[in-house]
């Protein structure tokens, strides 16, 4: 197998754990890593045995051994960074989210057609094996026909008035965290018919946190939350006509599912409390399984990975872009002075 050149942009936290993991890939050349500071990208691809540093994403786009670029930088510059990689002619795996709001993501779907080069935003949790099997189980009937999600990542990153979130970098817990338990519901819920959401809104516009509730028809909701200055409980749970199935905290990473379930004719409903768990360790960070997927994809000329198409990002910036709208109009409640 020809091996697939990778050029990673950004040296922040992220780029240094999928540099990592792309050492446990086959079929992956660690050829370029490029910085704002070209001794940062020199440090970096000493630490990660990376050929080939350089001082910014124009001298990369023109090294043209470089076949794919890894996009580890702040959410207000992937779809730009993303659209010149593809105008240049180089495939893209872009972090999430991959744009601000839908608008964003659609150029970046736009360039990849006109190119014809391969894009996709890094939704690594539906990669991860446990993840995957759940979501099989669940559309095998393994909980019956499902009613409700309950899904939230809130983790203190930082103190509130962080100054290392800005409007700038577009720092948002709905497009950092709250992505993921969003798509968690589309996987098993699907568009919602209607929303409502509130948010913790800093005054310069930051949200710090949010939690929203999704309908659907029939009563089926979904109920959402993320915080990037608090805990939330960082599970997830799936509940249908027989019985419920949790991913394991962290759910976006998860390397197990906990199934309660009456489904196969089970009328003891003490087994609901004898749980099932199924555990698929991950690899690397849990990097490795979407790496490998997109490495795989190429190589086989696919434009598009058939778990993450370009379709389903737009889909979930479209979803975010209502929790906001509505978040954003509603009054903030403080605590009273
Ligand atoms: N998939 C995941 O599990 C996961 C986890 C964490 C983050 N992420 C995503 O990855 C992205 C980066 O997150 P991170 O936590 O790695 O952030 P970070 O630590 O702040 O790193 C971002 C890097 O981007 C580069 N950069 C380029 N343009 C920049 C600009 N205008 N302002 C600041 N930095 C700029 C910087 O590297 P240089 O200084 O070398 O230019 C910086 O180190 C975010 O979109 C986030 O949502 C994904």
């Amino acid at each position: 197998m020809t091996e697939l050149a990778w050029g990673i942009v950004g040296t922040g936290s992220v780029s240094r754990a999928i540099a990592a993991d792309l050492a446990l890939t086959p079929g992956v050349r660690r050829l370029a890593v490029t910085s704002r500071e070209e001794p940062r990208a020199r440090e970096f691809a000493d630490t990660f045995s990376i050929e080939r540093a350089y001082g910014g994403v124009e001298e990369l786009l023109a090294d043209e051994d470089v076949d794919i670029l890894y996009i580890g930088t702040p959410h207000a510059t992937h779809s730009d960074i993303a659209v010149r990689a593809l105008e240049a002619g180089r495939h893209v795996l872009v972090e999430k989210p991959a744009g601000v709001d839908s608008s964003d993501v659609r150029r970046i779907a736009d360039a990849a057609r006109a190119s014809g080069r391969f894009a996709m935003e890094g939704m690594w949790m539906r990669f991860a094996p446990a993840y995957r099997a759940a979501i099989e189980d669940i559309r095998n009937g393994a909980i019956g026909s499902v009613t409700s999600v309950r899904a939230s990542f809130g983790i203190p990153f930082g103190d509130p008035e962080s100054a290392s979130w800005t409007v700038q970098r577009r720092s948002s817990t709905l497009l950092d965290q709250g992505i993921y338990p969003v798509t968690l519901a589309l996987d098993v819920l699907g568009v919602p018919e209607s929303l409502c959401a509130t948010a913790h809104v800093r005054s310069d516009g930051v949200d710090l946190a949010v939690h929203a509730t999704l309908e659907y028809r029939d009563h089926r909701f979904a109920q959402l939350a993320a915080s990037m200055t608090g805990w939330t409980e960082l599970s997830a749970a799936v509940s249908g006509s027989a019985g419920w199935l949790t991913l394991s905290p962290p759910f976006w990473a998860t390397d197990r599912y906990v199934l309660h379930s009456l489904a196969g004719g089970a009328t003891d409903q003490e087994s609901l409390f004898r749980p099932d768990p199924t555990v698929h360790p991950r690899e690397g960070f849990g990097y490795v399984p979407m790496l490998r997927a997109v490495t795989e994809a190429i190589a086989d000329g696919l434009k598009e990975h058939p778990l993450h198409p370009l379709q389903d990002s737009i889909t979930i910036a479209e979803i975010l872009d209502r929790i906001r709208a509505c978040a954003t109009s509603q009054p903030q409640l403080g605590l009273p002075t």
